[in-house]
Protein backbone atom coordinates (compact mmCIF):
# COMPACT_ATOMS: atom_id res chain seq x y z
CA UNK A 1 0.00 0.00 0.00
CA UNK A 2 1.40 3.22 -0.95
CA UNK A 3 1.76 5.99 1.66
CA UNK A 4 -0.85 8.12 1.42
CA UNK A 5 -0.83 12.40 2.93
CA UNK A 6 -2.72 12.18 5.55
CA UNK A 7 -4.35 15.84 6.52
CA UNK A 8 -4.72 16.29 10.44
CA UNK A 9 -7.96 17.99 11.21
CA UNK A 10 -9.62 19.90 13.73
CA UNK A 11 -13.28 19.45 15.40
CA UNK A 12 -14.41 23.12 14.41
CA UNK A 13 -17.65 23.23 11.87
CA UNK A 14 -15.44 23.87 8.51
CA UNK A 15 -12.83 21.04 9.31
CA UNK A 16 -15.96 18.17 10.41
CA UNK A 17 -17.31 19.77 6.78
CA UNK A 18 -14.06 18.36 4.70
CA UNK A 19 -14.05 15.28 6.22
CA UNK A 20 -17.43 14.58 5.61
CA UNK A 21 -15.99 15.85 1.70
CA UNK A 22 -13.41 13.14 1.87
CA UNK A 23 -16.10 10.26 3.06
CA UNK A 24 -18.30 11.29 0.27
CA UNK A 25 -15.50 11.49 -2.22
CA UNK A 26 -14.28 7.85 -1.58
CA UNK A 27 -11.27 8.82 1.05
CA UNK A 28 -10.84 7.33 4.80
CA UNK A 29 -11.13 9.45 7.91
CA UNK A 30 -10.41 8.38 11.58
CA UNK A 31 -12.86 10.35 13.54
CA UNK A 32 -13.48 9.89 17.22
CA UNK A 33 -15.96 8.50 19.14
CA UNK A 34 -16.67 7.70 23.10
CA UNK A 35 -15.39 4.44 22.79
CA UNK A 36 -12.37 4.21 20.46
CA UNK A 37 -11.40 6.07 17.54
CA UNK A 38 -12.80 4.57 14.17
CA UNK A 39 -11.37 4.02 10.90
CA UNK A 40 -14.76 5.67 8.74
CA UNK A 41 -14.92 5.01 4.91
CA UNK A 42 -18.56 5.60 2.72
CA UNK A 43 -20.54 2.29 3.84
CA UNK A 44 -22.10 2.66 0.43
CA UNK A 45 -18.92 2.29 -1.93
CA UNK A 46 -17.34 -0.70 -1.99
CA UNK A 47 -14.00 0.30 -3.17
CA UNK A 48 -14.04 2.82 -0.26
CA UNK A 49 -14.55 0.04 2.12
CA UNK A 50 -12.22 -2.29 0.18
CA UNK A 51 -9.56 0.62 1.47
CA UNK A 52 -9.89 0.30 4.98
CA UNK A 53 -9.32 -3.33 5.23
CA UNK A 54 -5.87 -2.70 3.35
CA UNK A 55 -5.16 0.02 5.71
CA UNK A 56 -5.62 -2.05 8.71
CA UNK A 57 -4.22 -5.32 6.70
CA UNK A 58 -7.82 -6.52 8.14
CA UNK A 59 -9.22 -10.38 7.33
CA UNK A 60 -11.40 -10.26 4.27
CA UNK A 61 -14.24 -12.18 6.05
CA UNK A 62 -14.17 -9.76 9.12
CA UNK A 63 -17.53 -7.80 8.97
CA UNK A 64 -17.72 -3.83 9.44
CA UNK A 65 -20.13 -1.86 11.78
CA UNK A 66 -21.64 0.73 9.56
CA UNK A 67 -22.14 4.33 12.00
CA UNK A 68 -25.38 6.55 11.66
CA UNK A 69 -25.71 10.33 13.20
CA UNK A 70 -29.74 9.59 14.74
CA UNK A 71 -31.60 6.53 15.52
CA UNK A 72 -34.81 7.56 13.36
CA UNK A 73 -32.06 6.95 10.34
CA UNK A 74 -31.87 2.82 11.58
CA UNK A 75 -34.19 1.56 9.00
CA UNK A 76 -32.06 3.07 5.72
CA UNK A 77 -29.53 -0.05 6.72
CA UNK A 78 -32.22 -2.36 8.20
CA UNK A 79 -34.70 -4.92 6.61
CA UNK A 80 -36.52 -5.30 10.01
CA UNK A 81 -36.20 -3.67 13.25
CA UNK A 82 -37.93 -6.36 15.93
CA UNK A 83 -39.48 -5.24 19.46
CA UNK A 84 -36.49 -6.30 21.24
CA UNK A 85 -33.95 -4.02 18.85
CA UNK A 86 -37.14 -0.87 19.12
CA UNK A 87 -36.80 -1.33 23.08
CA UNK A 88 -32.75 -1.37 23.06
CA UNK A 89 -32.39 1.47 20.26
CA UNK A 90 -34.85 4.14 22.93
CA UNK A 91 -32.67 2.47 25.77
CA UNK A 92 -28.93 3.04 24.73
CA UNK A 93 -28.56 4.62 21.45
CA UNK A 94 -27.10 7.31 20.50
CA UNK A 95 -24.52 5.23 22.81
CA UNK A 96 -21.95 2.34 22.99
CA UNK A 97 -24.15 -0.61 21.34
CA UNK A 98 -23.73 -1.74 18.16
CA UNK A 99 -27.08 -3.78 17.42
CA UNK A 100 -26.84 -6.37 14.45
CA UNK A 101 -29.53 -6.71 12.54
CA UNK A 102 -31.16 -8.17 8.67
CA UNK A 103 -29.43 -5.97 6.48
CA UNK A 104 -31.20 -4.20 3.74
CA UNK A 105 -29.63 -5.54 -0.28
CA UNK A 106 -28.22 -2.41 -0.85
CA UNK A 107 -25.47 -2.70 1.24
CA UNK A 108 -22.04 -3.77 -0.25
CA UNK A 109 -21.13 -7.17 0.93
CA UNK A 110 -17.74 -5.60 1.46
CA UNK A 111 -19.13 -4.01 4.30
CA UNK A 112 -20.67 -6.93 5.83
CA UNK A 113 -18.44 -9.63 4.79
CA UNK A 114 -21.15 -11.59 2.78
CA UNK A 115 -23.45 -11.93 6.17
CA UNK A 116 -27.51 -11.31 5.78
CA UNK A 117 -27.02 -8.77 8.83
CA UNK A 118 -25.64 -5.73 9.35
CA UNK A 119 -23.89 -4.06 12.68
CA UNK A 120 -24.93 -0.69 13.13
CA UNK A 121 -23.55 2.21 16.07
CA UNK A 122 -24.92 5.47 16.34
CA UNK A 123 -22.02 6.76 18.64
CA UNK A 124 -22.82 9.62 21.44
CA UNK A 125 -19.68 11.83 20.89
CA UNK A 126 -20.94 14.94 19.78
CA UNK A 127 -17.76 15.10 17.33
CA UNK A 128 -18.59 11.65 16.07
CA UNK A 129 -22.20 12.65 15.27
CA UNK A 130 -21.33 16.14 13.51
CA UNK A 131 -18.83 14.59 11.33
CA UNK A 132 -21.79 11.42 10.39
CA UNK A 133 -24.32 14.65 9.87
CA UNK A 134 -21.43 15.85 7.47
CA UNK A 135 -20.72 12.83 5.64
CA UNK A 136 -24.30 12.83 4.98
CA UNK A 137 -23.90 8.69 4.20
CA UNK A 138 -23.40 5.88 6.15
CA UNK A 139 -20.13 5.51 7.45
CA UNK A 140 -18.68 2.16 7.89
CA UNK A 141 -15.40 1.83 10.73
CA UNK A 142 -13.88 -0.31 12.67
CA UNK A 143 -11.76 0.22 15.51
CA UNK A 144 -8.20 3.00 13.87
CA UNK A 145 -6.17 0.34 14.90
CA UNK A 146 -3.78 -2.19 12.96
CA UNK A 147 -5.30 -5.78 12.71
CA UNK A 148 -4.67 -7.46 15.88
CA UNK A 149 -2.95 -4.11 17.91
CA UNK A 150 -5.14 -2.30 20.89
CA UNK A 151 -7.77 0.45 19.77
CA UNK A 152 -6.80 3.69 19.64
CA UNK A 153 -8.33 6.06 22.41
CA UNK A 154 -6.41 9.27 22.10
CA UNK A 155 -5.72 11.43 18.85
CA UNK A 156 -2.01 10.22 19.82
CA UNK A 157 -2.67 6.79 19.48
CA UNK A 158 -5.08 7.30 16.16
CA UNK A 159 -2.46 9.11 14.33
CA UNK A 160 0.78 7.04 15.33
CA UNK A 161 -1.20 3.56 14.26
CA UNK A 162 -3.40 5.77 10.48
CA UNK A 163 -0.65 8.57 9.16
CA UNK A 164 0.21 7.97 6.01
CA UNK A 165 -2.82 5.13 5.63
CA UNK A 166 -5.71 7.35 6.29
CA UNK A 167 -6.54 10.68 4.62
CA UNK A 168 -7.63 12.18 7.36
CA UNK A 169 -7.64 12.13 11.04
CA UNK A 170 -9.47 14.26 13.42
CA UNK A 171 -8.10 15.75 16.54
CA UNK A 172 -11.03 15.09 19.13
CA UNK A 173 -10.13 14.19 23.13
CA UNK A 174 -9.80 11.08 24.39
CA UNK A 175 -12.30 8.49 24.37
CA UNK A 176 -14.93 8.54 27.32
CA UNK A 177 -15.41 4.75 27.80
CA UNK A 178 -11.89 3.09 26.02
CA UNK A 179 -13.44 -0.33 24.96
CA UNK A 180 -15.44 -1.08 21.66
CA UNK A 181 -18.79 -0.91 21.96
CA UNK A 182 -20.99 -4.02 23.42
CA UNK A 183 -22.54 -5.83 20.09
CA UNK A 184 -25.53 -7.81 20.51
CA UNK A 185 -26.96 -9.75 17.82
CA UNK A 186 -30.74 -9.31 17.39
CA UNK A 187 -30.85 -11.76 13.40
CA UNK A 188 -30.71 -15.06 14.72
CA UNK A 189 -33.83 -15.01 17.32
CA UNK A 190 -31.92 -15.48 20.54
CA UNK A 191 -30.31 -12.36 21.91
CA UNK A 192 -26.68 -12.87 21.63
CA UNK A 193 -24.13 -10.58 23.09
CA UNK A 194 -21.07 -11.15 20.58
CA UNK A 195 -18.73 -8.77 22.52
CA UNK A 196 -19.38 -7.11 25.86
CA UNK A 197 -19.22 -3.14 26.81
CA UNK A 198 -19.98 -0.57 28.73
CA UNK A 199 -23.80 -1.57 28.14
CA UNK A 200 -23.77 -4.83 30.22
CA UNK A 201 -25.80 -7.92 30.44
CA UNK A 202 -27.11 -6.34 33.20
CA UNK A 203 -28.28 -3.38 31.66
CA UNK A 204 -29.63 -4.97 28.74
CA UNK A 205 -31.07 -7.94 31.12
CA UNK A 206 -33.15 -5.25 32.84
CA UNK A 207 -34.22 -3.65 29.59
CA UNK A 208 -36.13 -6.68 27.59
CA UNK A 209 -36.19 -8.24 31.04
CA UNK A 210 -34.62 -11.14 29.83
CA UNK A 211 -30.70 -12.35 30.31
CA UNK A 212 -28.78 -11.95 27.00
CA UNK A 213 -26.30 -15.38 25.96
CA UNK A 214 -23.42 -14.01 26.49
CA UNK A 215 -21.55 -15.80 23.43
CA UNK A 216 -18.02 -14.92 24.72
CA UNK A 217 -18.59 -17.90 27.40
CA UNK A 218 -18.68 -20.54 24.45
CA UNK A 219 -15.41 -21.08 23.89
CA UNK A 220 -15.56 -24.09 22.13
CA UNK A 221 -17.08 -24.09 18.47
CA UNK A 222 -16.48 -21.53 15.44
CA UNK A 223 -16.58 -18.16 16.90
CA UNK A 224 -19.92 -16.34 16.71
CA UNK A 225 -18.56 -12.88 15.52
CA UNK A 226 -16.10 -13.69 12.72
CA UNK A 227 -13.72 -11.19 14.51
CA UNK A 228 -13.50 -13.43 17.18
CA UNK A 229 -11.15 -15.88 15.47
CA UNK A 230 -8.10 -12.94 15.55
CA UNK A 231 -5.97 -12.47 17.86
CA UNK A 232 -6.64 -8.71 19.20
CA UNK A 233 -5.66 -5.82 21.01
CA UNK A 234 -2.28 -6.72 21.83
CA UNK A 235 0.60 -4.83 23.02
CA UNK A 236 4.36 -5.04 21.69
CA UNK A 237 5.17 -5.56 25.28
CA UNK A 238 4.15 -9.46 26.55
CA UNK A 239 1.13 -9.19 29.07
CA UNK A 240 1.03 -11.02 32.30
CA UNK A 241 -2.69 -10.73 34.27
CA UNK A 242 -2.78 -10.63 38.13
CA UNK A 243 -5.50 -10.66 40.36
CA UNK A 244 -3.39 -9.96 43.74
CA UNK A 245 -0.62 -7.14 44.37
CA UNK A 246 1.22 -10.05 46.02
CA UNK A 247 1.64 -12.34 42.63
CA UNK A 248 3.51 -8.99 41.51
CA UNK A 249 7.68 -10.00 40.53
CA UNK A 250 10.34 -7.79 43.04
CA UNK A 251 11.14 -4.67 40.95
CA UNK A 252 14.36 -4.09 43.10
CA UNK A 253 16.56 -4.09 40.06
CA UNK A 254 15.04 -6.16 37.17
CA UNK A 255 17.08 -7.44 34.02
CA UNK A 256 13.91 -6.53 32.44
CA UNK A 257 11.78 -3.41 31.86
CA UNK A 258 8.22 -3.86 33.35
CA UNK A 259 5.28 -1.96 33.63
CA UNK A 260 2.41 -1.99 36.38
CA UNK A 261 -1.77 -1.41 35.87
CA UNK A 262 -3.10 -1.12 38.78
CA UNK A 263 -6.40 -0.84 40.15
CA UNK A 264 -7.63 1.00 43.25
CA UNK A 265 -5.33 1.17 46.48
CA UNK A 266 -2.01 -0.64 46.50
CA UNK A 267 -2.23 -3.72 48.62
CA UNK A 268 1.33 -4.52 48.67
CA UNK A 269 3.02 -1.83 45.91
CA UNK A 270 5.73 -0.55 47.85
CA UNK A 271 8.02 2.23 46.05
CA UNK A 272 7.68 1.31 42.28
CA UNK A 273 11.71 2.39 42.61
CA UNK A 274 11.09 4.04 39.32
CA UNK A 275 8.77 1.01 37.45
CA UNK A 276 6.10 2.29 35.37
CA UNK A 277 3.03 2.43 37.37
CA UNK A 278 -0.46 3.71 36.15
CA UNK A 279 -3.37 3.35 39.10
CA UNK A 280 -6.72 3.55 37.85
CA UNK A 281 -9.48 4.83 40.39
CA UNK A 282 -12.33 1.91 39.46
CA UNK A 283 -13.30 -0.29 36.73
CA UNK A 284 -14.59 2.40 34.70
CA UNK A 285 -11.01 4.25 35.24
CA UNK A 286 -9.27 1.17 34.21
CA UNK A 287 -11.54 0.64 31.14
CA UNK A 288 -10.92 3.79 29.95
CA UNK A 289 -7.02 3.77 30.21
CA UNK A 290 -6.32 0.17 29.35
CA UNK A 291 -5.50 1.09 25.34
CA UNK A 292 -3.37 4.18 26.54
CA UNK A 293 -1.46 2.29 29.09
CA UNK A 294 -0.49 -0.42 26.72
CA UNK A 295 0.79 2.57 24.46
CA UNK A 296 2.92 4.29 27.18
CA UNK A 297 4.12 1.06 28.51
CA UNK A 298 5.27 0.25 24.85
CA UNK A 299 6.81 3.71 24.00
CA UNK A 300 8.35 3.43 27.30
CA UNK A 301 10.34 0.34 25.76
CA UNK A 302 8.60 -2.30 28.57
CA UNK A 303 9.53 -5.91 27.88
CA UNK A 304 6.62 -6.75 29.90
CA UNK A 305 3.32 -5.39 31.53
CA UNK A 306 1.35 -6.54 34.49
CA UNK A 307 -2.22 -5.81 34.37
CA UNK A 308 -4.72 -6.40 36.86
CA UNK A 309 -7.24 -8.76 36.12
CA UNK A 310 -10.71 -6.95 38.02
CA UNK A 311 -14.10 -8.81 38.90
CA UNK A 312 -16.73 -9.22 36.44
CA UNK A 313 -19.36 -6.58 37.56
CA UNK A 314 -20.73 -3.78 35.35
CA UNK A 315 -17.51 -2.78 32.54
CA UNK A 316 -15.41 -5.18 34.32
CA UNK A 317 -16.72 -8.09 32.10
CA UNK A 318 -15.54 -6.22 29.32
CA UNK A 319 -11.97 -6.16 30.41
CA UNK A 320 -11.65 -8.96 31.18
CA UNK A 321 -12.62 -10.60 27.32
CA UNK A 322 -9.97 -7.73 26.14
CA UNK A 323 -7.49 -8.39 28.78
CA UNK A 324 -7.36 -12.24 28.34
CA UNK A 325 -7.20 -12.05 24.36
CA UNK A 326 -4.28 -9.68 24.75
CA UNK A 327 -2.48 -11.80 27.13
CA UNK A 328 -3.30 -15.45 25.35
CA UNK A 329 -4.83 -16.11 28.61
CA UNK A 330 -1.33 -15.53 31.02
CA UNK A 331 -1.76 -15.31 34.60
CA UNK A 332 1.56 -14.55 36.98
CA UNK A 333 -0.53 -17.64 39.19
CA UNK A 334 -3.30 -19.64 37.65
CA UNK A 335 -6.76 -17.43 38.98
CA UNK A 336 -8.68 -19.12 41.57
CA UNK A 337 -12.52 -21.05 40.29
CA UNK A 338 -14.22 -19.35 42.69
O1 LIG B 1 -16.88 0.80 19.45
C1 LIG B 1 -16.85 0.28 18.35
O2 LIG B 1 -17.64 -0.62 18.02
C2 LIG B 1 -15.80 0.76 17.34
C3 LIG B 1 -16.12 2.22 16.98
C4 LIG B 1 -15.23 2.77 15.91
O3 LIG B 1 -17.47 2.33 16.62
N1 LIG B 1 -15.74 -0.10 16.21
C5 LIG B 1 -15.23 -1.35 16.27
O4 LIG B 1 -15.20 -2.03 15.06
O5 LIG B 1 -14.79 -1.84 17.30
P1 LIG B 1 -14.31 -3.33 14.82
O6 LIG B 1 -14.44 -3.61 13.36
O7 LIG B 1 -12.96 -3.13 15.35
O8 LIG B 1 -15.06 -4.45 15.58
C6 LIG B 1 -16.34 -4.86 15.08
C7 LIG B 1 -16.63 -6.29 15.40
C8 LIG B 1 -15.79 -7.29 14.63
O9 LIG B 1 -15.34 -8.29 15.54
C9 LIG B 1 -16.76 -7.90 13.63
O10 LIG B 1 -16.47 -9.24 13.37
C10 LIG B 1 -18.09 -7.74 14.32
O11 LIG B 1 -17.98 -6.53 15.01
N2 LIG B 1 -19.23 -7.61 13.37
C11 LIG B 1 -19.51 -6.59 12.55
N3 LIG B 1 -20.59 -6.87 11.78
C12 LIG B 1 -21.01 -8.10 12.15
C13 LIG B 1 -22.06 -8.97 11.73
N4 LIG B 1 -22.92 -8.62 10.77
N5 LIG B 1 -22.17 -10.16 12.33
C14 LIG B 1 -21.32 -10.53 13.31
N6 LIG B 1 -20.29 -9.77 13.74
C15 LIG B 1 -20.13 -8.57 13.18
MG1 LIG C 1 -11.27 -3.58 16.22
Amino acid sequence: MGRKKTLLLNTNPADLKKAGDIIRRGGLVVFPTETVYGLGANARNPRACAGIYAAKGRPGDNPLIVHLPDPFKIPTLASEISPDAALLIEAFMPGPLTIILPKKTNIPSQVTAGLPDVGIRIPSDPVARDFLRHAGVPVAAPSANLSGRPSPTSFEMAWEAMEGRADAVIRGGDSSVGLESTILRLSRGEVEILRSGKISQEDIARVLEKKPFLAEDSLDGPPPAPGMRYRHYQPQAELVLYTREDQLPEVDAPEERIGILALGPSTHIKDPMGVPLIRARDVDDYARRLYASFFVFDKLGCTRIYAFFPSPEGIGQAVRDRLLKAAGGRFAEPPSKT
